[in-house]
């Protein structure tokens, strides 16, 4: 991507469907025995991989040209989600409950290296095997079975997981009894994925709080209505970053202001005007420099670890010094050193970094890490000094739909290159 920075956004722009919504919904459509339907379905990398998993496992997929996709998962042909698509993308790792509980068996591939740190599955592992599972690691795979079929347990999380409370919580829609999970994650995606299940016949309570209870049934079999996916509020919470840096005005629309609550207060301690309606948010920084803020990650409804590397580059440019604690994962400053690359000045002792503004950064070719930390350097580009060029950013594409036509509506000047690198050495 090649971004001149300096512009101020100003505008309206459409939030998509949430990518970690819509992604352990698709894996639960495994366990309907009634096809189903799904609306606001992001056009995103992360998307297409899931579908070809579901594919391989004898799902027939049908996408509609208005987001929508139906899913037709009555005769599963195989029970094993090869390497070479886990390896692109860690949620895969979300097949494995539904594809247990259905067919009596799973093997998915151990999803591997990740750059946002370790990030290992044996919370998921462990609940399977609370509701009766055989689980083993060979050859790279994670093989469960459970020839009897599951049965229901009360399972405390140790850590709070988000893929591992989805994970089990499908597993345990077909076990026999009931299964309580406790210190469940309480994200919007674990309760959207609850009323997608319920509505095909699922009896889940309490999701949304931490303790889920599960009552198991036959068959996921209710004819259900097409399925809305929630809205992307880290989608929505870039843009409403984006316009606070760029000292703009937006709107963003089709999104769920409740659902961002604790970014919203941070970003009017930055300085930003904020006003929410039922579905949009407008925030208008009326042409002031955002002010350093101090934030900690942690489990919702606190400050999501995936808007972290966005709040850092808010920080970067920010009248004052701000301190950014991560608390989720290790390892997820990987965005910082390509900040300082542009003249941010931000230094990380553990999981802390402590950022002291500057009043601008310069364009410079970096580098996208992960997801979010592409997301971050977008951001750092919209306000730098000069063309900043952003390499590998496939990693955006993974969980941004149609990122640069949604920026430039919003009137930045952003375009997608084969090689920039390349160009711009040229
Ligand atoms: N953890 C364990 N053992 C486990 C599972 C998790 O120790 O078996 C630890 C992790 O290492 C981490 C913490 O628990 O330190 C929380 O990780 P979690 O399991 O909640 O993360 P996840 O489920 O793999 C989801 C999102 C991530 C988001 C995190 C945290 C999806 C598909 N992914 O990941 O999204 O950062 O929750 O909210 O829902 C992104 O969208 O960019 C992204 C990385």
């Amino acid at each position: 991507l090649v971004i001149t920075g300096g512009i101020p956004l100003r505008g309206e722009v459409r939030v998509s469907g949430a990518k970690n919504s819509v992604l352990p919904i698709l894996a639960g459509a495994l366990l309907a025995s009634e096809p189903v339907s799904l609306t606001n379905i992001p056009h995103l990398q992360d998307v297409t991989t899931m579908m070809s998993i579901l594919g391989r496992l004898g799902v027939s997929l049908t996408v509609d040209e208005r987001l929508g996709i139906e899913l037709d998962a009555r005769a599963l042909t195989s029970c094993q989600a090869p390497y070479e698509l886990v390896r692109t993308m860690r949620a895969s790792i979300l097949v494995l409950g539904p594809l247990l509980a259905r067919m009596g068996k799973a093997e998915v591939s151990l999803p591997g290296g990740c750059a946002i740190g370790p990030r290992p599955v044996n919370l998921h592992v462990r609940g399977l095997e609370a509701l009766g599972a055989e689980v083993r690691v060979e050859e790279g795979y994670i093989k469960a079975s459970a020839p009897k079929g599951l049965k229901g347990a009360r399972i405390f999380f140790d850590t709070v997981t988000v893929t591992g409370t989805e994970n089990i919580m499908m597993a345990a829609v077909l076990a026999k009894g009931i299964t309580v999970l406790e210190n469940a994650a309480r994200e919007p995606e674990v309760q959207d994925l609850a009323k997608f299940l319920n509505a095909l016949g699922a009896q889940i309570e309490g999701a949304g709080t931490d303790t889920i209870t599960i009552t198991g049934v036959t068959a996921l079999n209710k004819k259900a209505p097409q399925y809305r996916v929630l809205p992307d509020r880290i989608e929505t919470a870039t843009f409403l970053v984006a316009a606070a840096m760029t000292q703009g005005n937006i709107r963003v629309k089709d999104t769920q202001p409740e659902l961002l609550s604790s970014v919203l207060k941070k970003l009017e301690e930055a300085g930003a005007h904020i006003e929410c309606g039922d579905t949009w948010i407008h925030l208008d920084m009326q042409g002031r420099r955002v002010k350093a803020i101090d934030l900690k990650t942690a489990p919702f409804p606190g400050i999501a670890t995936d808007i972290q590397a966005q709040l850092t580059a808010l920080n970067a440019i920010a009248e004052g010094t701000g301190t950014i604690k991560e608390t989720i994962f290790e390892n997820r400053f990987m965005h910082v050193q390509e900040l300082c690359r542009m003249g941010a000045d931000i230094s990380v002792t553990g999981n802390t970094a402590v950022c002291r503004g500057v009043p601008f950064l310069t364009a410079a070719p970096v580098m996208a890490t992960d997801l979010r930390a592409s997301a971050c350097l977008v951001l750092a580009g919209l306000v730098a000094k000069g063309n900043t060029v952003i390499d590998r950013i496939y990693h955006l594409d993974r969980g941004y739909e149609c990122i640069e036509e949604k920026l430039m509506q919003l009137g930045a000047i952003i375009s997608r290159q084969i090689n920039p690198s390349a160009q711009v050495r040229s």
